[in-house]
């Protein structure tokens, strides 16, 4: 075995010990009173890059959250350039009392390290900040330049990331970028993802009356706020779960008979789904199987809603107000303001009378769909077979990383999406976990991965 494997295995301990501390530091981007944690968070990382061996480590201060940068370039000018994206930020961990030990107290329970953050993305990103320090200080030459960009505001949409970008192209240039922020298909079953969902996110207000009212006095004289939201909710999809948002399907591109096909193969149990999550049947647009529903297929979903009266008891109440805040997931060729703007007229559109409304829009993001004969891709699914030691699944996913499509858009470069989570690991949920067989065998993905990738290269041409 290769010098930086075996030292890999061989310090597995510390490594873990390690990112307990990193996963101590509660870095949540989108809750100002923790941004004091996120620079530390940012310091952490860029501690570990230094540590790691790497070259012009440095803390990019934005408008928000740092960026993190480093760089090893070493393997000279005909080598591939990867540049190695990942967060340091993490989900705000609520709801606290549904977590079996505290998010920021990391513990391993059955092999997995419960924390939040421990899959995404701390853990993850981990995994090639360790493969490059295994080769470093082994001394065995890296086969590849890589730069590192850690970032602290993903959680949030990257509202800083994307200007970055531009006004560092030239320093960030790169031949690919490598992500691990993604899950695999299942466990054990090492997966490329080659497919993200788009995003759009907004929230709306409905106004009824100037103040809380007597439901008694005044009810059934004047429209409920929540009565009309929940009126205009109901009529975002019709009961065979497909959007009735005026033009929301126009620009998706539709899957080709080859996609649906290779969709079907995938080994996917719906039994199992359904008793994971405890439900008595899925649920979707008429006409997909759950696979293409939540990664091929754009989606609608209310995130949260609220208003009137929530506290213990009855309390006879005509609220004011209620709210609601709506994202739909996209697919490409979907323009997040376009469809933004779409569901906003819809909303006018359909408030009853008696309540005005008022829509604001979040954060959004484009979907991404990477080529399948991209070299690099080959590369890290032949990493992968080697160290999982089975065949690598190719799948679209359901979830979004925004700042993929501005790589490809901005750099000019493809992303590999290198997943080592599971989607059981209850991201963005109470005890969320990371194997740490996968957080092991990341490292040597990572690792198999930088030694492959120029063979490959040299096989296209
Ligand atoms: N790592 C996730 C995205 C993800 C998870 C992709 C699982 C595929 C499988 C990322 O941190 C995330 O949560 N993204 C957000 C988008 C962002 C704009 C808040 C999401 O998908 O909700
Ligand atoms: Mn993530
Ligand atoms: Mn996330």
């Amino acid at each position: 075995m290769s010098a930086p494997l075996t030292y890999l295995q061989d310090h597995q301990g510390r490594f873990q010990e390690e990112l307990f501390d990193f996963l101590r530091i509660p870095s949540i981007s989108a809750d100002p009173d923790y941004t004091d944690n996120v620079q530390d968070a940012a310091r952490f990382v860029a501690n570990q890059l230094e540590n790691a061996g790497l070259h012009n480590v440095t803390i990019e201060q934005t408008d928000g959250h740092p960026i993190v940068l480093g760089e090893h370039l070493e393997a000279g000018p005909d080598k591939p350039v990867i540049l190695i994206y990942g967060h340091y930020d993490v989900q705000p961990p609520d709801p606290l009392e549904q977590w079996s030990s505290p998010p920021f107290e990391p513990v391993i329970r059955d092999g997995k390290v419960y924390a939040r953050g421990a899959s995404d993305d701390k853990g993850q990103a981990f995994t090639h900040i360790k493969s490059v320090e295994s080769y470093l200080k082994t001394n065995t030459p890296l086969p590849v330049n890589v730069k590192f960009i850690i970032e602290g505001e993903e959680e949030i949409g990257s509202p800083n990331l994307v200007p970055f970008l531009k006004k560092h192209k030239e320093r960030l240039a790169c031949d690919m970028v490598l992500v691990s922020d993604t899950a695999m298909f299942a466990k054990d079953t090492p997966s490329i993802t080659y497919g993200l969902r788009g995003l759009t996110y907004l929230e709306v207000e409905v106004t009824g009356p100037n103040r809380d009212l007597h439901s008694g006095v005044y009810g059934g004289g004047v429209q409920n706020p929540v009565n009309a939201l929940c009126e205009m909710i109901a009529k975002l999809k019709d009961e065979t779960g497909i959007v009735q948002v005026p033009g929301f399907y126009d620009a998706v591109r539709p899957l080709s008979e080859k996609e649906r096909k290779a969709y079907a193969a995938l080994p996917f149990d719906q039994d199992a789904y359904n008793s994971q999550l405890e439900i008595p049947e899925a649920f979707g647009e008429s006409g997909y199987s759950t696979l293409e529903r939540v990664s091929g297929r754009p989606s609608l979903d209310v995130n949260g809603i609220w208003g009137g009266y929530q506290g213990k008891g009855a309390k006879t109440v005509l609220p004011a107000k209620a709210y609601a805040k709506i994202s739909a997931r996209l697919v490409p060729d979907q323009e997040p303001i376009e469809i933004f703007k779409k569901i906003e007229s819809y909303l006018h559109q359909i408030a009853p009378p008696g309540v005005s409304i008022h829509v604001t829009e979040h954060h959004g993001g484009h979907a991404v769909l990477v080529d399948l004969d991209f070299y690099g891709l080959k590369a890290a699914a032949a990493a992968f077979k080697e160290v999982y030691q089975k065949e690598v699944l190719f799948a679209r996913e359901g979830g979004s990383i925004p700042i993929v499509a501005d790589f490809s858009k901005t750099l000019g470069a493809t992303t590999i999406l290198m997943g080592f989570g599971l989607n059981t690991d209850s991201i963005h949920s109470p005890n969320e976990h990371f194997h740490l067989a996968d957080f092991e065998r990341g490292m040597l993905t990572s690792a198999r991965f930088f030694d492959l990738v120029e063979s490959y290269r040299k096989d296209e041409s």
